[in-house]
């Protein structure tokens, strides 16, 4: 949620801080601001609404700002509606800041400071801090700094200025990421580093309650006894390119069809000696795979999505038992896991606020725990005791697709260790699977390929108010997926239901305005689901069967058909997802929705 930057250095920073927002405007963008050092003050510009329709015009209007330092931030609203007030930087002239994250005890805080005598002018959490910050103030910044956030609970990173330290930066995170940028004779601060990759791809990773003192000249970093502390320089493997649009019309059609490629660089580098997938370069063994009991998948939206694929993938194969769990649902639940359990967490960003409680859970629950992050360095792949990289390289577009299909690879090469590591099949069973695995790029390729299908289809779905998404076993699971790329990027209303369970409710819904998206890949089970379509068919429903291009479908019973190329059943969600995914975005193309930033979204939720 929300992008923050700062820049220290020898150019004008109004432009680098722009540019720096506009890139992580995917994590939030209700408005946008930015704090400078103009003379011997701190100059704060800031306007609700995205970037180009707020920000730009009020800085225009200010006139050229000539300053060497600031800081700036994109906001995804928690406390306090988007508005002009409410934006950030928030403080006042002597200190100012800019915050991500949730300040769980600001009311607390605020009480007390009004009965110092503080005023309040917004609704946010953030503005609390900015407050204490000035009430402890005592002319020295770390140790103000460490007084503050002492005595803050909740997530945050900050971005701090004060009047009388002129051109310097600070910053100090709990929980929300944050990065600081090493340039030649500039310095950076940034929510990600893909903000920042135009200017340098070296970074410091703060680690929580690290003072950043940040000058063009350099860092220095300090604990909360004003200690120093030598961090290790990083260097991103993304260049700026990988975080541009690259000729296509939104990310959301780049990251698709970069599939891929994204797969055959998350599959091939894994794939042992032997022709199997291994997981060596996390530490994880067979004779571990042979110990646990059960496997917990945890994870969000698209991620969770791919735990659900990967849980009747590995339970199919491996005979284990595997529990998914919405992350925000896991830790309240009281969940049975227990240290001889292995917890899959499963993450884009590598932020998610859920996903990491979740994961923090089952550390301290003693189980063993392995990451699927996209994201090196983010706290998720920081916290877990093993990770892997799935490398689909930076996911701009809020809506998931090259992530959550290398997630999905990660489940199945992980089913496939755990099948072979336990026994229920062999070499040359699992080395048959990896091959197929291996040649589904190219299946996917045809699929992007046959764009026409999706087009077609979008245009008959546009004016739908809201619409199913049916199927049975691996066909659910992945119906799940469909429905979210749907909703959340064309607003219209869709769940996705388990084939045979329709007739047990929810087929009172259907009439000639609910159209049923029918996914029937599973060749076991396509009689059964041929049986839901006729079921709803014969309500008056539009169908859309996504089916294999060997398929018997009878025109009596479907409106529009979308083909597919064809693998096993096992492997067909990973062939399915894209026209799912393609679906979704020719009908919000039609809708003219805001693809890559669909409204009241952020791409990475880094708060509960
Ligand atoms: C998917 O299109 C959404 N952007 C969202 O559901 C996302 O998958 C979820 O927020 C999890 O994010 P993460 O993978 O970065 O943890
Ligand atoms: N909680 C702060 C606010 O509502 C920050 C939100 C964010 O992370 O963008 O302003």
């Amino acid at each position: 949620m929300c992008g923050i930057v700062g820049y220290a250095g020898d150019r004008a920073c109004e432009k680098i801080l722009v540019t720096g927002l506009k890139n992580l405007e995917y994590r939030g963008y209700d408005s946008a601001g930015i704090a400078v050092f103009e003379g011997d003050k701190i100059k704060t510009v800031k306007a609700k609404g995205e970037i180009d329709k707020g920000l730009v015009p009020r800085l225009d209007a200010e006139g050229p700002l000539r300053a060497l330092a600031g800081i700036g931030h994109t906001r995804w609203a928690t406390h306090g509606e988007p508005s002009d007030i409410n934006a950030h930087p928030i403080g006042n002239a002597r200190i100012t800041i800019v915050h991500n994250g949730i300040i769980e005890n600001y009311r607390k805080i605020k009480e007390f400071l009004i009965s110092k005598g503080y005023s309040f002018e917004s609704q946010t959490d953030t503005e609390t801090v900015a407050k204490l910050l000035d009430y402890n103030y005592n002319g020295d910044p770390i140790e103000t700094i460490a007084m503050t956030a002492a005595q803050l609970e909740g997530a945050y990173s900050l971005g701090i200025i004060f009047r009388e330290h002129k051109n310097k930066i600070f910053a100090v995170r709990k929980e929300s990421p944050l990065v600081v940028g090493k340039g030649r004779g500039e310095m950076f601060i940034a929510s990600d580093i893909t903000a920042i990759l135009e200017y340098t791809n070296q970074y410091f990773l703060p680690e929580a309650g690290e003072i950043a003192e940040i000058d063009k000249n350099g860092v220095t970093f300090y604990d909360i006894h004003k200690n120093v502390i030598e961090k290790e320089l990083q260097t991103a493997e993304w260049d700026k390119t990988a975080a541009q649009k690259g000729g296509y019309e939104h990310f959301m059609l780049k990251e698709i069809h970069e599939q891929p490629v994204a797969l055959k660089n998350t599959l091939s580098p894994r794939i042992d000696e032997q022709g199997i997938p291994s997981f060596d370069e996390c530490g994880l063994t067979d004779e571990m795979l042979r110990s646990y009991k059960n496997i917990y998948v945890v994870g969000c939206g698209s991620a969770m999505h791919a735990g659900m694929v990967g849980k009747y993938v590995i339970e199919e194969m491996a005979r284990t038992p595997v529990i998914v769990d919405i992350a925000s649902e896991f830790r309240y639940r009281n969940p049975l896991i227990t240290k001889d359990d292995l917890m899959i967490v499963i993450s884009q960003s590598g932020e998610t606020a859920d996903t990491l409680a979740a994961l923090k859970y089952g550390n301290e629950i003693g189980a063993d725990t392995l990451a699927a992050v996209n994201v090196a360095g983010s706290h998720i792949d920081r916290e877990a005791k093993m990770s892997m990289k799935t490398l689909a390289g930076p996911e701009i577009s809020v809506c998931s697709t090259k992530a959550y299909m290398v997630q999905c690879a990660f489940m199945y090469m992980f089913a496939l260790r755990l099948s072979y590591a336990r026994g229920k099949i062999d070499l040359a069973k699992c080395r048959e699977y990896t091959d197929k695995l291996l040649h589904i790029p190219d299946l996917i390729q045809i699929c992007i390929d046959r764009k026409a299908q999706y087009q077609r289809v979008a245009s008959k779905l546009m004016n739908a108010s809201s619409l199913l998404y049916i199927g049975r076993g691996l066909d659910y699971a992945l119906s799940m997926e469909g429905s979210l790329k749907l909703k959340e990027i064309s607003y219209i209303h869709s769940e996705s239901y388990a084939g045979g369970e329709l007739k047990h409710g929810t087929i009172s819904l259907i009439d000639e305005d609910m159209p049923v998206i029918a996914v029937a890949t599973q060749t076991r089970l396509f009689p059964k689901t041929a049986a839901n379509v006729e079921e709803v068919k014969s309500r008056g429903a539009k169908v859309i069967v996504v089916c294999r291009d060997s398929a018997v479908v009878h025109d009596e019973i479907t409106d529009y058909i979308i083909r597919l190329p064809e693998t096993d059943d096992i492997l067909m969600p990973l062939v399915a997802a894209v026209p799912l995914q393609m679906l979704a975005y020719y009908t919000a193309l039609d809708r003219q929705c805001s693809i890559d930033k669909p409204r009241n979204l952020a791409k990475s939720v880094t708060v509960e």
